[in-house]
């Protein structure tokens, strides 16, 4: 599969540059709000006791900030974050040997829980629950049993998929937060942010024209406004302005929604050859030369999202919508 300039999931490039854009605290972080003012209560309120924080869980799209957000959730609370993810994780004892090393107050973060091996999900309920491992010892007759202590610590969890969890797992989060995609203006102001520390001079329309186009994703809208800075270094006097940006984002083939060449393709192929569906998944992958799987898991939800594809029963449909944004007529049927 090709690299999509918006593609939500991160690319090489965004890895190193992402922490050092990062917001570090919960006044710095943008949008979100329902989400930033249920954990601002709880981390004073557990500030006040001098406990430690009930462990979280986020869920939501990929690029939303859930890493981010695992991060401010450590530094508010003053503690150290022990980043690691669900598929890393092989064994119990792999699991064991990082809660043993924890610190009180610390924040461990596992991104991509749901995908945990059930053996090592295990470990993790009396570790959540009690702060503590029981390990068995030895074999048959002589095995024993021994409890180790672990130091009160919060577990953040994150996931692109909350249906996928295990009900025990789920059940043992005190907070629960859904992230949404972020509005236009919300991404804007992240744009002009991250504008500011990279230095670069961007105009208001500018950066409402990079976050349009960004999928309700900062780190897709990050992603283009580096590309388009590119754009104002080579074509322009550095400034991003207008129709410098505006410009930049047609040569990088990313549309006024946000679509990309894949999109335009997906879609017009069930215009053109299918009268716009309904079609079956299996027969449009053959069409384009695409695997269900990945249409299904990468192309599809944001044009879900924007309206312009719909599921039923009998296949997938192209709506009005998407007409319209090709200047194509609705086929009479
Ligand atoms: N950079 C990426 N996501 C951000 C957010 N939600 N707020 C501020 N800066 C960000």
């Amino acid at each position: 599969m090709e690299e999509r300039l918006v593609s939500s999931d991160a690319h090489r490039e965004d890895v190193s540059l992402e922490y050092s854009l990062r917001p570090k605290f919960l006044h710095e972080y943008i949008g979100q709000d329902g989400v930033k003012d249920n954990l601002k209560v709880f981390i004073e309120a557990a500030k006040m006791r001098g406990e430690t924080l009930d462990h979280v869980l986020l869920y939501g799209p990929p690029g939303l900030g859930k890493t981010t957000l695992a991060t401010i959730i450590a530094n508010e609370m003053g503690g150290n974050i022990r980043t690691t993810a669900g598929p890393a994780i092989e064994r119990p004892g792999d699991l064991a040997a990082i809660l043993t090393s924890l610190e009180p107050g610390d924040v461990l973060f596992i991104d991509e829980i749901h995908r945990l091996q059930r053996s090592v999900e295990e470990v993790l309920y009396p570790a959540m629950e009690d702060y503590c491992l029981d390990i068995v010892i030895g074999k048959g007759q002589t095995a024993r049993s021994v409890r180790i202590d672990l130091p009160p610590f919060t577990l953040v969890g994150a996931t692109t998929r909350a249906g996928a969890l295990s009900a025990p797992l789920r059940d043992r989060f005190g907070v629960l937060s859904r992230l949404e995609y972020y509005a236009p203006a919300q991404l804007a102001q992240i744009v002009k942010r991250t504008a500011d520390i990279l230095e670069v001079g961007i105009e208001e329309e500018a950066a409402f024209e990079i976050a349009r186009r960004s999928r309700g994703t900062p780190r897709i809208a990050n992603r283009l406004l580096r590309r388009v800075r590119d754009f104002a270094q080579v074509r322009g006097d550095g400034t991003i302005t207008f129709a410098l940006a505006q410009e930049a984002l047609e040569l990088l083939q990313v549309d006024r929604l946000g679509l990309d060449h894949i999109d335009h393709k997906l879609l017009k192929a069930i215009m053109e050859k299918f009268m716009g569906g309904p079609v079956g998944l299996d027969t449009i992958a053959a069409t384009i030369g695409e695997e269900a799987q990945t249409i299904e898991d990468v192309y599809e939800p944001y044009l879900l999202q924007i309206g312009f594809l719909q599921r039923t029963s009998r296949g997938r449909i192209v709506t009005s919508l998407a007409y319209e944004h090709f200047g194509m007529e609705v086929p009479e049927k």
